[in-house]
């Protein structure tokens, strides 16, 4: 297993258990199952990324904890709404039963409302940076996770029929791949090197994302509901079109080292440190979880 930098992750893991949404008893419950969900130990990917890209530029990865946060509670909200017996209809997330398991549909749905509006507020009430960087920054984000990002992404999803090698990057590009974007993507435009300097941390990015989706791809067959903390046979037991169903295992995980190789390439061209972003590249290829 390839090394992570933990220093970020228990920086980002510090500042997420340190949220509290509630200000009313009546809606203390809904906190308990944001937090649930948000607490239970995800890898932290798509922020670590975000704090590694700052670090990567010489900017204090603590000044964009607030926007690192946002993108997890975003993410974090995702998945419980993936989960739902509408969607993927999955018992087990993060090693715990999923969230409408737990405290039902009707709660589900509103902590992961509850999350995506707290994460807004999170990045416009508390991200530092001038007041035009942090529009400019929110707008990434929200380009990423719309209709043109996770959501239009999801929606293919779960509507898909006969799709193509092409279209299934393209699926995953949105559903998956933009959202990961999005959390260098975030940083580069609060950060603010020149222009030219985002191009290559833009290319890594999105080679990132569909590597990250591949690999998930490939761990929903080949990986355990332990090692996961989700159930493994998801995307076959609703039939979905992954790449180890369009190209078979041991092709999918040529594909996964092919863009492995890419990803790294791209990483090269950067003009910062690309040590913790490396790491994190690895992580990702040759993650078990
Ligand atoms: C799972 O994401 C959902 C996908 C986008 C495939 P992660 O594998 O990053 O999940 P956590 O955050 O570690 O639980
Ligand atoms: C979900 O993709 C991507 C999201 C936007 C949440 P999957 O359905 O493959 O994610 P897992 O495998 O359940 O984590
Ligand atoms: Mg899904
Ligand atoms: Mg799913
Ligand atoms: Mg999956």
């Amino acid at each position: 297993m390839s090394t992570y930098p933990d220093d970020l992750r228990e920086l980002i893991e510090k500042y997420l258990a340190g949220l509290r949404f509630s200000a009313i008893p009546e809606t203390e419950g809904l906190d308990e199952a944001m937090r649930y969900s948000l607490l239970a130990g995800g890898k932290r990917i798509r922020p670590v990324l975000a704090l590694a890209t700052s670090r990567s530029l010489a900017v204090e990865p603590e000044s964009m904890l607030p926007a690192a946060a946002a993108i997890e509670l975003i993410h974090t909200y995702s998945l419980i709404h993936d989960d739902l017996p509408a969607m993927d209809d999955d018992d087990l997330r993060r090693g715990r039963a999923t969230s409408h398991v737990v405290f039902g549909e009707n709660v589900a749905i509103l902590a992961g409302d509850g999350l995506f509006a707290e994460a807004l507020r999170l990045f416009t009430e508390h991200q530092q940076g001038e007041p035009a960087s942090v529009l400019a920054a929110l707008r990434e984000l929200l380009a990423a996770i719309g209709v043109d990002g996770m959501v239009g992404g999801q929606y293919v999803d779960v509507t898909q029929e006969e799709l193509g090698a092409e279209q299934l990057r393209g699926l995953h590009a949105l559903k998956t791949g933009r959202l990961i974007a999005a959390s260098l993507g975030v940083v580069l435009v609060l950060a603010g090197p020149n222009e030219p300097d985002t191009i290559p941390y833009r290319r890594f990015a999105e080679e990132l994302g569909v590597l990250f989706q591949i690999v998930d791809d490939i761990l929903d067959v080949t990986g355990s509901d332990e090692e996961l903390g989700k159930r493994h046979g998801s995307d076959e037991r609703h039939g979905k079109l992954t790449y180890v169903s369009l190209f078979g295992l041991e092709r999918a995980r040529e594909l996964a080292a092919e863009s492995h190789r890419k990803a790294h390439e791209a990483l090269a061209a950067v003009r910062g440190d690309p040590r913790d972003l490396s790491q994190i590249t690895d992580f990702i290829y040759t993650r078990q979880s």
